[in-house]
C-alpha cells in the first residue's frame, strides 16, 4: 500500500517526451524513461515513491498539482518546460497548494534567450535547480529526502 507521505510527483511539461532526441546539445541524451529509472532507483534507497508523468497540456499540469495535494504527496518536482516562462496558472497552482514545489530545468534558462529568464513557477518554488541536466531531478529528490524543503 502507498504511504502518501513518501510519494513524490515528478511532473514534466511540453516537449519533454522528446528528451533524448530533442536538442541533445542543450538537454542531454537521457530520455524521460532514463530519468524515471534513475529516480525510481534512488527513491527506493531513500524510501520515496516516484510518480513521474509528462504532458504537453498546461491545464493537465494544474490538475496534477491539485491531485498531488489531494493525495497528500510529500513534494512536487516539476519541469514545466516552456510553461515556466508563460504560465501564471502554474504559479497560481503552486501558491494555492501546500505541497512544496521544486522547479527543475535541464538547461540553465538564465544563460539562454532573454524570454527564458522569467520563471513564474519559480516565484512560488521552495527550490529551483537549473542547468544540471538529468542530475537536477536527482538533486531535487535528495533535497526532499534531506528534509531541505
Ligand atoms: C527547460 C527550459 C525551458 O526554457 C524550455 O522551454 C524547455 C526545457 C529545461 O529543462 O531546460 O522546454 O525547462
Amino acid at each position: 500500500m502507498t504511504d502518501a507521505s513518501n510519494l513524490i510527483y515528478v511532473l514534466n511539461g511540453p516537449n519533454l517526451n522528446l528528451l533524448g532526441t530533442r536538442e541533445p546539445e542543450i538537454y542531454g541524451s537521457d530520455t524521460l524513461d532514463d530519468i524515471a529509472g534513475m529516480l525510481e532507483d534512488r527513491g527506493r534507497e531513500l524510501g520515496l515513491e516516484i510518480d513521474l508523468r509528462q504532458t504537453n497540456h498546461e491545464g493537465m499540469l494544474v490538475d496534477w498539482m491539485h491531485e498531488a495535494q489531494a493525495e497528500g504527496a510529500r513534494a512536487i518536482i516539476i519541469n514545466p518546460g516552456a510553461y515556466t516562462h508563460t504560465s501564471i496558472a502554474l504559479l497560481d497552482a503552486a501558491q494555492a497548494i501546500k505541497t512544496p514545489v521544486i522547479e527543475v530545468h535541464l538547461s540553465n534558462p538564465l544563460k539562454r534567450e532573454k524570454f527564458r529568464h522569467i520563471s513564474y513557477i519559480g516565484m512560488a518554488a521552495a527550490k529551483s535547480i537549473l542547468g544540471h541536466g538529468a542530475k537536477g531531478y536527482l538533486m531535487a529528490l535528495e533535497a526532499v529526502a534531506a528534509g531541505e524543503i
